[in-house]
């Protein structure tokens, strides 16, 4: 594949471990990389098109095992038979069906998934879990699945990888607890504008929609008072139950 054909890293990363290994990527690729971040809501709501001539490089974060449930995630975009290279980015638990459910959104959308990883990041609930995660070796694994994706491309056989997951995909889940903001609160809007579902009134930041929420606790980090946080027995629980269990790194998987 020609280094100057045109590449767009498209993401959804609240919390930017996902948008590294999509960088990453897109960057062993191509020097032409245009980004378009699916994180925002904004952008979501925009259409935009992809020839057979261009490539995307798309990465979500696995959330209970599947692609976040994002209400029109993928909805502005269509492919024209445009080669897709996908990465599911996960907290050192297991992807389960996420890589095959995002191959199949892509392919309903007219995108051709040519590659994929999955890859390791810190998880959203636990610390310790995937802490420095991408390291040098994740960002190499990145890189080398961008210039495996970019030499298929040169070839005549695009055929898509098996990749792991099964179908139907596990049933989605919905974490029994939420952030919320106290007194702390100085209305300074941070976490309202970082929400990527748009679950924070602007009025009143200290509610949260839990029907929205997606607990990805992106709120929590941009908060500058600590006044967002979440503040729940079944979190305390499942950080306890699950901490000790998820301490051996895993390691990044391509397929091609
Ligand atoms: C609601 C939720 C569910 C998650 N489920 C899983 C999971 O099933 N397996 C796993 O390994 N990590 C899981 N994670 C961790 C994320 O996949 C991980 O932290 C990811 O890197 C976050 O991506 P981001 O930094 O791009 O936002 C979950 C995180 C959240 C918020
Ligand atoms: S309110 Fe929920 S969805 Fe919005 S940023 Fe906070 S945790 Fe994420
Ligand atoms: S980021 Fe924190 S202080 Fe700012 S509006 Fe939100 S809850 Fe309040």
């Amino acid at each position: 594949m020609n280094q100057h054909a045109k590449v767009t890293a498209l993401f959804f990363s609240p919390t930017g471990g996902t948008r590294a290994y999509v960088e990453e990527i897109a960057g062993a690729m191509s020097d032409h990389v245009e980004t378009w971040d699916l994180t925002r809501p904004e952008v979501r709501r925009q259409s935009r098109s992809f020839g057979p001539d261009e490539v995307v490089v798309l990465g979500v974060p696995v959330y209970y095992g599947r692609v976040p449930e994002v209400e029109g995630l993928l909805d502005g975009l269509t492919g024209s038979d445009t080669p897709a290279v996908l990465a599911a980015v996960y907290g050192n638990r297991a992807i389960d069906d996420a890589l095959a459910e995002l191959a199949d959104l892509c392919a309903a959308r007219g995108f051709r998934p040519v590659a994929a990883g999955e890859f390791i990041a810190p998880h959203t609930f636990f610390a310790k879990i995937g802490a420095g995660r991408p390291d040098e070796a994740d960002r190499e694994a990145a890189r080398a699945l961008g210039k495996q994706a970019a030499d298929k491309l040169d070839k005549p056989d695009w055929t898509q990888p098996q990749l792991p997951g099964k179908r139907p995909y596990r049933e989605f889940q919905v974490a029994p607890f939420y952030p919320e903001g106290d007194s702390r609160c100085v209305q300074c809007g941070a976490c309202v504008r970082t929400c990527p579902v748009e679950a924070i009134s602007s009025q009143d930041p200290r509610q949260t929609d839990s029907e929205r929420c997606l607990r990805c606790l992106a709120c929590v980090r941009a908060c500058p008072t600590g006044s967002r946080a979440v503040r729940s027995m079944a979190y305390d629980a499942t950080v306890d139950k699950l901490e000790h269990a998820l301490v051996q790194p895993r390691q990044p998987q391509l397929y091609l």
